[in-house]
């Protein structure tokens, strides 16, 4: 055992008169930084030395220190891995840092940022183990916080971007129903028109009543293109008209359909206004101009021309009555109100032979 210490400073150190000639061991004595040496040689490699900083650090006084495994500084909060990981370098005789909880004397916890490191004498013989300690307590403390603090915060911005989920799945669903009811309530309002329709023996009635079927199924695509597309506040009126005459290609087929459709979006609130006086100008043009089994032209043209969407309905029949005989009826009365309102302009040009019948709203009306 002598033999062995003669080959380490560390030895004197361990001697009661350590420092008294040697300035090494009066500096590991005096030191602040927190030193232990333990024997790697004896059972359970007991500690050998403390310095003073040490006592200081751990609470404990010398007698009760002298003899021990550093491992009585563990405690129940002490992690299990950095322990393990402690106990494995110093059974493989390796150097190790570990931030590591130790307890004090008074049961306190501090944060010890440990260091081990093995010492070996002239043949390579593990003799000492020598442990310095830094109370790193403060700096854990904080990171610690960061950590909660950081934790909080992910917590709040998860729980906000769950709510907000919920309520874009609420406000779906909710559009969904409002959808649904809007549908079956326009679906019941034509149903009743059909049902009186067929009641109905005057000639004239039956055709008001139609009008109004055909007027209520232009709201009804309205609602049905707003809802298909993504975007509920743009309506596009190419397809509407596209929607609106492919109807009229299927029970008119003696009527040649020309388009020229550019794909223009208005606001959805202009939506069923503008619907509506498209289907009353078409309507005017397959039921004036190309009366019931004359085969005849149909052009439509929807188009963004100087600032202004331009919708023109086109027909090749016998044209406006002359000025002393022409009086509108419910439907132009209607698509005059209509072009009031989306602050559009309406005129007729005679086309000879037809109509054409335009209608232009301005592009930020
Ligand atoms: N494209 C058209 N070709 C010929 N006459 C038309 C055309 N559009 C409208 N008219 C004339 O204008 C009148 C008024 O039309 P409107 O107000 O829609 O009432 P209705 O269609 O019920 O007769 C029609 O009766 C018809 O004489
Ligand atoms: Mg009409």
């Amino acid at each position: 055992m002598s033999e062995r210490r003669d080959t380490f400073r560390a030895d004197s150190l361990l001697t009661p008169q350590a420092g008294i000639d040697d300035p090494f061991a009066a500096a590991v004595h005096a030191t602040r930084m927190s030193m232990i040496i333990a024997d790697a040689q004896a059972p359970d490699m007991p500690i050998v030395f403390a310095n003073d900083a040490f006592l200081a650090l751990s609470g404990y006084p010398r007698d009760e220190i002298l003899g021990r495994n550093c491992r009585f500084l563990q405690g129940p909060d002490t992690d299990p891995e950095a322990a393990r990981r402690l106990a494995q370098a110093v059974a493989d005789g390796a150097p190790v840092n570990v931030d590591i909880l130790n307890y004090s004397k008074d049961g306190k916890p501090f944060w010890n940022a440990l260091q081990i490191s093995p010492v070996h004498n002239a043949e390579g013989l593990l003799v000492y183990f020598i442990g310095s300690q830094i109370d790193v307590t403060a700096r854990k403390n904080a990171e610690n916080r960061l950590v909660q603090d950081r934790e909080g915060l992910v917590s709040v911005a998860t729980e906000q971007a769950r709510a907000a989920e919920q309520a874009v799945a609420e406000r779906t669903a909710l559009l969904h129903e409002v959808d649904h009811r809007v549908k079956n309530n326009l679906q019941l309002i034509s149903s009743l028109l059909v049902l009186q329709t067929r009641r109905t023996e005057d000639q004239q009635t039956r055709v008001a009543l139609q009008s109004m079927l055909s007027r209520v199924s232009a709201i009804a695509t309205v609602h049905r293109r707003l809802f298909q597309s993504r975007d509920l506040e743009r309506f596009d009126v190419a397809a509407f008209v596209r929607d609106l005459v492919g109807d009229v290609s299927l029970s008119r087929d003696e009527v040649e359909v020309d388009l020229d459709l550019q794909s223009i979006e208005i606001a959805a609130a202009q939506a069923a206004p503008l619907a509506l006086a498209v289907n009353e100008l078409l309507d005017n043009a397959l039921s004036h101009g190309l009366a019931e089994g004359r085969a005849g032209r149909l052009g439509v043209r929807v188009q963004r021309q100087n600032g202004h969407y331009v919708i023109e309905i086109c027909d090749d029949g016998p044209g406006l009555p002359p000025c002393g005989r022409f009086a509108p009826g419910f439907g132009l009365t209607i698509v005059g109100l209509l072009a009031q309102q989306l602050r559009a302009e309406l005129r007729f040009e005679s086309v000879n032979p037809g109509v054409r019948a335009i209608l232009e709203l301005p592009v930020n009306a």
